[in-house]
This record gives C-alpha cells, structure tokens and sequence, in this order.
C-alpha cells in the first residue's frame, strides 16, 4: 500500500488526515512533520507523570491561582463558590491536573437543567478549560475534558455545551469532537444617536422572581425545543444570588399574570446587556425592548446588546427597533455525552440568550 493510499484511508476512518490535492511529497512531509509533533508530544508525556482527579475540597485556591496565572485577572472565591457550589442544578464539576502539588490543569462545567421540549434532561455547561503554561501542548486539555466527560456521562449528562473563546474553539473541534451549532452575532441598537422610546406603563420593574414567574415557564416551557430551564429556583440562583454582577428584571403586567420578562446587566459604562428575554405573548416583546432602551438612556449609556438564536421570537422585535447585527461574534458548539432525541447541533431548535453563557 502507498503512503498516498494509508493516509487518504486514514482521512475516511476519521484519524486526523485531512484530504487533499497535494503531491505524494508534500503528504509524505506533512505526515512527517506530523510523526515528529506526536513523538515529541509522546516524550514530554512521558517525562512528566501528572494524574487527573476530581475537584476535592480546598482545590480552589490553587483554581484561582492558576485561573489569575492563564488570564491575567482574579477569579472571585464569592463568584466560584456561587457558580460550583450552590448551583441549584447540582456540581461541582471540575477536573483537576497535579504534576505533584502543583496544578497544571483544570477544567470545569456546570450543570444545567435543560427544558427538552419541556422535559427536565441534565446536560452541563462548559466553562473554563487552562492548562498551565509550563504544561501546555501535551494532551491535558484533551485528557482532562475526556476525563470529567466520563464521569458526566456515567452520572447520566446528556450534553455538554458551550461557547469557547478564540483559544479553544479549534481545540474544542477538532480534539474534543464537539459539534459547531452557530456562531452568533451581538445585535446592537445605537440609543445615543436613535429616537427616545418610552415604555408603557404595564411594564414594570420587580426585584424578585415570584410565582408568576414559575406559571409563565410553565406556559412556554414546551414551546422550544432545546432551552435552559427557567423556573423562579434557577432564575434566582443565576441572577439574584450572582455575587459579582447586578442585574435588572422587567415584567409585561397583565391581571395577575405577566405576560413576559426581560433582564439586563450594565457593561463597562456604555453598554446595556439584554441577558435574558421571555414571553408567551409577542406583543409584549416590543415594549419590554423599549423598557431597556429607556434605562439605557436614563443611565446614559449608548448601546443596548442582545443576543437571538435564529428561532428566538425577538428577532422580528428587535429587527424592528433598530438593532443591528455586530461583533463581537461568539461561537456555540456542544458534543452529546448519551444518546439523545433532538439534533442538538440545529441552531434553529435552540432558544439561547447572554445568560446561557458564565460571561455575562
Ligand atoms: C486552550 C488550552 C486549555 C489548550 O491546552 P493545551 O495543553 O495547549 O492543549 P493541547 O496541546 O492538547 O491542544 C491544543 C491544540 O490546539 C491548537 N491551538 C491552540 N490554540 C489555538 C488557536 N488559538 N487556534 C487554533 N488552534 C489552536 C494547538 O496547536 C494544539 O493543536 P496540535 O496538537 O494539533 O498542535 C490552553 O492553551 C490554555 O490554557 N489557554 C489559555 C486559557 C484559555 O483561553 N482557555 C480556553 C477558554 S476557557
């Protein structure tokens, strides 16, 4: 068998070769210089024996080093215990990686309770994935998403799914096997240079998350296919008991129902983040995006952000007042951990919003 034929055999069996036109010497260098890369990577393996462990009590501190150490800035202790402790949907879930008593990994998912054409299912939210920077290039990454993905599949997660950052995208695709859904835009309304809006006087502010909240998720709840469980539990967990960011709810008032719900958070000093938005009624999405651009204006900021899946019932809305489609674009990808009954990886079945995502 030629080396032509081995390798475009390897690229049907899905090995890792990509096909090309390129001459019989250009794929023997390429597979050359490949060898040499996995033979390298084989030494330094090797040469430094780590273990994976799951998280153990007292880990975080040497997490929020080495989270400080990859990007440059603190990881509130407040903010990690709120996000892998006290999640409502269950955890922690992190992989560890010691090279003795120094952690030269990490990587951490949340639990999240998926609605599945309104059904409960666990699925798990990826967060951060580093590597020590002395230990980078030797399969951790990919060792230690393997790792934890076993120990979530055994538990019984269904998905897990995410937005990686520019670093790991690729990675994520390529060593992790997970699948791209979208990558979705940021739609922005300029409301410096735009008209006043005002909103109507059903759409109130509340400081809590009641039990029309939770009859509200019960009506909409089935009406997506693939969408983060929002009863008044987790939408206090995720928004009220945030230790770091504060956020802003709005209701469509309607008797004693509300019809909808948006929720905001300030970015930097100009921007207005649409984190969230529901409604079982789509006449009520125009005036709670009015609601939000008021504040916007009232705290003089210029800019109000939304994301929306391509089914999101606020498109037409937010088409309407103005928003338009800009960077940042962040990209959505996820991978199946157990046999499950939708196509994920069809961006059209997901309602996603800002808040699906740790950043915002
Ligand atoms: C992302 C990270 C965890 C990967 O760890 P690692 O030990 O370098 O991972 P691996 O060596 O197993 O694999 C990385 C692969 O992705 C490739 N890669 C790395 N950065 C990339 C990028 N920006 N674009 C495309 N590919 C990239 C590498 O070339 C390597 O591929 P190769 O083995 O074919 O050469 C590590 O680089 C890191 O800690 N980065 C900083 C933190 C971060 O941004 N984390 C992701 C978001 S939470």
């Amino acid at each position: 068998m030629s080396l032509l034929t081995s390798l475009l055999d390897s690229a049907r069996s899905g090995d890792g070769y990509e096909i090309s036109d390129a001459s019989d010497d250009e794929l023997i260098a390429k597979s050359t210089e490949k060898s040499e890369r996995w033979a390298a990577r084989q030494m330094l393996e090797e040469s430094v024996a780590v273990e994976y462990k799951a998280y153990k009590d007292g880990d975080e501190r040497k997490i929020l080093d080495l989270f400080k150490a990859t990007f440059g800035v603190d990881l509130p202790l407040p903010f990690w215990r709120w996000r892998q402790l006290d999640n409502p949907a269950g955890g922690p879930w992190t992989e560890t990686v010691w090279d003795g008593e120094s952690l030269a990994g990490h990587y951490a998912v949340a639990a999240t309770k998926m609605s599945i054409n309104g059904e409960a299912v666990p699925t798990c939210l990826s967060m951060t994935t580093m590597v020590h920077s002395n230990y980078r290039g030797q399969g951790i990454f990919e060792k230690s998403a393997e790792s934890i993905y076993s120990r979530l599949s055994d538990a019984g997660f269904k998905l897990v799914y995410g937005f990686p950052n520019v670093n790991s995208h690729r990675p994520f695709i390529q060593k992790l096997a997970w699948d791209d859904i979208c990558d979705t835009p940021t739609f922005t309304l300029d409301v410096a240079s735009g008209k006043p809006v005002t909103a109507p006087s059903f759409v109130e502010e509340v400081v809590e998350f009641d039990a029309r909240f939770d009859a509200l998720w019960n009506r909409v709840k089935g009406t997506k296919t693939i969408w983060t469980w929002r009863d008044s539990e987790m939408l206090t967990w995720r928004f009220l008991k945030n230790p770091v960011n504060k956020y802003r709810i709005a209701v469509a008032t309607d008797n004693s129902e509300i019809r909808g719900y948006i929720i905001v958070k300030q970015y930097l000093s100009s921007d207005l983040d649409i984190v969230d938005i529901v409604a079982d009624d789509k006449n009520a999405l125009p005036p709670l995006i009015a609601w939000a651009a008021q504040v916007a204006r009232d705290i003089s900021l210029s800019k109000v952000n939304i994301w929306a899946s391509i089914g999101a019932d606020h498109r037409e809305s937010i088409a309407r007042a103005g928003f338009q489609a800009k960077a940042p674009v962040t990209h959505f990808g996820g991978r199946a951990l157990l046999p499950i009954d939708v196509d994920f990886s069809d961006p059209r079945l997901w309602h996603y919003s800002m808040s699906d995502s740790d950043l915002y």
